[in-house]
């Protein structure tokens, strides 16, 4: 661990230690280390495959059956990220952040992640800006359900309180960001004034406001990612760093300072 790395991290500690409320806004690159590909970047699954198209979810709602009738064909078409999805573990990184909300250093996780990994991992405060693989939702009332042992018995289902269209949870390319999730992220965003930036390349909105918001609202930043992103400039403090590697080491730093 260089020594510049080191001082970020006495840094990052000192900046959570500090806070009211510290919220994370992560990104694909926490789970790179549980062998969850990327999106962007060389091996990202856009770079090797083309983004998703736009239209995806105008397509879902103009033909709910056919969409829930291809599942399986699409799940192909991603075997990558499927089976990578379906064997991975939380790594470090995921624990660590569990650790820092055990201590009351962390107040909530704002994840693009669908992986479900936070919760495998133990974290109990999240919000899932794109919706969590493992879950259906109510597209008209956003009641969500575990995809296992949910009933489908008609193609497309339908949602048992109030008769709306169940698809995945996942957000779609198109598809806008279920309100309940996005009022949660807003809010979170209001009251935090420390923002934890992990494995995200933060060309994604709304996600990648966030940070912009907390930083025009006094609050810091501190981005914890092997490579720069549109947020480094802005950013307080950088772990230029893995997060399996780097978050651990805050963590336990943030221990350290908090029994004095
Ligand atoms: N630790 C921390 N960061 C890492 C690691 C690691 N071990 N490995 C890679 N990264 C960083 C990369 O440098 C990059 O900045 O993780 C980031 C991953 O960026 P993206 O692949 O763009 O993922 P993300 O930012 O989560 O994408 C946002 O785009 O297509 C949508 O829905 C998708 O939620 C996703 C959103």
């Amino acid at each position: 661990m260089t020594d510049d790395l080191e001082q970020a991290i006495d840094e990052a500690a000192h900046l959570i230690v500090r806070a009211r409320h510290v919220v994370a806004l992560v990104g694909a690159g926490l789970s790179a280390e549980s062998g969850v590909p990327t999106f962007r970047g060389p091996e990202g699954l856009w770079t090797k495959h083309g983004e998703p198209d736009l239209r995806d979810y105008e397509r879902f709602a103009q033909d709910p059956k056919t969409w829930w009738e291809q599942r399986i064909e699409r799940a192909g078409r991603y075997g990558e990220l499927v089976r990578a999805l379906e064997t991975a573990q939380p790594n470090a990184g995921h624990y660590a952040l569990r650790d820092l909300e055990g201590t009351g250093q962390l107040q909530h996780i704002i994840t693009q992640n669908i992986d479900n990994l936070h919760q495998a991992a133990g974290s109990l405060a999240i919000t899932e800006i794109h919706g969590n693989r493992t879950k259906l939702r109510c597209i008209n009332c956003n009641r969500r359900w575990p995809l296992d042992g949910f009933p489908i018995e008609e193609l497309p289902p339908h949602c048992p309180d109030c008769g709306g269209i169940v698809k995945g949870d996942t957000v779609m390319f198109g598809e806008p960001i279920p309100h309940d999730a996005l009022e949660e992220c807003v809010n979170q965003t209001r009251m935090c004034d420390c923002m934890l930036l992990v494995g995200t390349s933060a060309v994604v909105y709304p996600a990648a406001g966030f940070p912009v918001d907390v930083k025009t609202s006094g609050g810091t930043l501190i981005e914890c990612n092997p490579n720069e992103t549109p947020l480094t400039e802005i950013s307080d403090v950088v772990l230029r760093a893995p997060a399996g590697a780097a978050l651990p080491r805050v963590a336990g730093r943030v221990r350290e300072m908090s029994v004095g």
